[in-house]
């Protein structure tokens, strides 16, 4: 973390929001991670996309979409919100499509991307029908077999359904396929992406120069410290001129938003189990913070320690039945009272696209701080939003 996003973060006053759980999200640290993102693409040539299932949060497409090329979509929805809310192309991957999906799909992407032979002849015909300008791409599964940090998010997992293997890769079904897109990455470095790319160019080199564009997913963690960005230049540089004529895209959807939002929560209750103090909070893992349960990983609480590191430790945990809902122990340098509010850091992330309203939590409110300093709540959560995922 930057020493600039460091002290956006101290600066923040938890309190000055009427109202906890809330995303807040800050447009500076999505600045800087822009200034870095516009580096890579000045010096390497390539094209960067935000991917939409990662950040959805319509209010910072302005600040994103000056410096990315436009959004990588899952689907019709985030096709559409790509296309009516972000300047810029829209690329379109889904590991299967129904009809319903593609025409909609065409509609309001640029790039449409199949994840097989079978998808890629079954609609190419009506997706031309909808938008005759669509390109389609197909991704391939380079079969890299780096150990990723959990496996749930290793696209290269033995028996993936993710993207064409060597083996049933059909050369002679390729006409009119005009890009090639491997995602084979999640949180790792630029040695990875060389060689995922090595594994691209062995097993697919013979067709790449037959598109006019290729799609390195995302899962670079380009904007994380101690990343070698040097080495990402290079390595896409040097693609491009060993196949000149096509064109680099890459998508990443943390690398955009690292560390620009945070969930902020109050305490409701402190409970005693033995030696463990249960802090109860108003915010859930698993309904507004799913990763800590998905990966499993402990997150970072503004001014707290791990476990032991400051003098007074607490499990904390969320007001939902589910026991395991619990965000790991912390320590703090003063004991925590009811009412005080904790600040779980990097939460832009992964978050408000995967909320859920289980045992009817309430959602966030969304909060987003601009340059100048004001706080825009943008979305004010409630009983509406608990019962419309229920009924009309
Ligand atoms: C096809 C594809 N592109 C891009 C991404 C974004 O990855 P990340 O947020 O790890 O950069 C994902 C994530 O799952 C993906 O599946």
């Amino acid at each position: 973390m930057t020493e600039q996003t460091k002290k956006t973060l101290k600066q923040f006053d938890l309190y000055s929001i009427e109202r906890t759980p809330a995303y807040v999200v800050f447009e500076d640290i999505l600045k800087e991670n822009m200034r870095i993102m516009q580096r890579v693409m000045d010096e390497s040539g390539c094209h960067i996309l935000l991917a939409l299932k990662c950040f959805s949060m319509v209010r910072a497409f302005p600040v994103l979409s000056k410096t990315l090329k436009g959004v990588c979509a899952s689907g019709p929805f985030e096709a559409r919100l790509g296309r009516e809310n972000f300047e810029g192309m829209v690329s379109t991957y889904s590991p299967a499509f129904s009809e319903g999906d593609i025409r909609e799909c065409a509609e309001n992407s640029d790039h449409l991307v199949f994840n097989s032979f079978n998808q890629y002849k079954f609609f190419k015909d009506i997706a031309k029908q909808v938008n005759p300008n669509i390109k389609f791409g197909l991704r391939i599964n380079p079969e890299i077999t780096e150990k990723a940090a959990c496996d749930m998010y290793n696209p290269c997992r033995s028996g993936s359904r993710m993207g064409v293997t060597i083996d049933e890769f059909k050369p002679d079904e390729l006409d009119g396929i005009e890009g090639l897109q491997f995602h084979a990455l999640c949180q790792m470095g630029a040695d990875v992406l060389e060689k995922a790319v090595d594994a691209f160019e062995d097993r697919f080199g013979e067709y790449i120069d037959q598109m006019t564009w290729v799609n390195f997913g995302g899962g670079h963690w380009i904007t994380q410290d101690g990343y070698d960005i040097e080495k990402l230049i290079f390595i896409i540089k040097e693609f491009r001129k060993r196949h000149p004529g096509v064109e680099v895209y890459i998508e990443p959807g943390e690398a955009n938003v690292l560390n620009a939002g945070i969930v902020v929560s109050s305490v409701l209750d402190i409970v005693k189990n033995g030696s463990t103090k249960n802090v109860i909070i108003d915010t859930s893992a698993t309904c507004h913070m799913p990763d800590i349960i998905e990966m499993p990983y402990i997150p970072d609480i503004i001014r707290a320690g791990k476990g032991g590191e400051k003098k007074y430790t607490y499990q904390l945990g969320s007001a939902t039945c589910l026991s395991g809902d619990v965000m790991g122990e912390h320590s703090f340098d003063n004991p925590l009272s009811i009412g005080d509010r904790v600040a779980f850091l990097d939460m832009a992330l992964y978050t408000m696209v995967k909320t859920t309203t289980f045992n009817g939590m309430k959602l966030p409110d969304i909060h987003y701080v601009t340059s100048e300093g004001t706080i825009d709540c943008v979305k004010k959560s409630g009983y509406h939003d608990f019962i419309k995922r229920l009924e009309d």
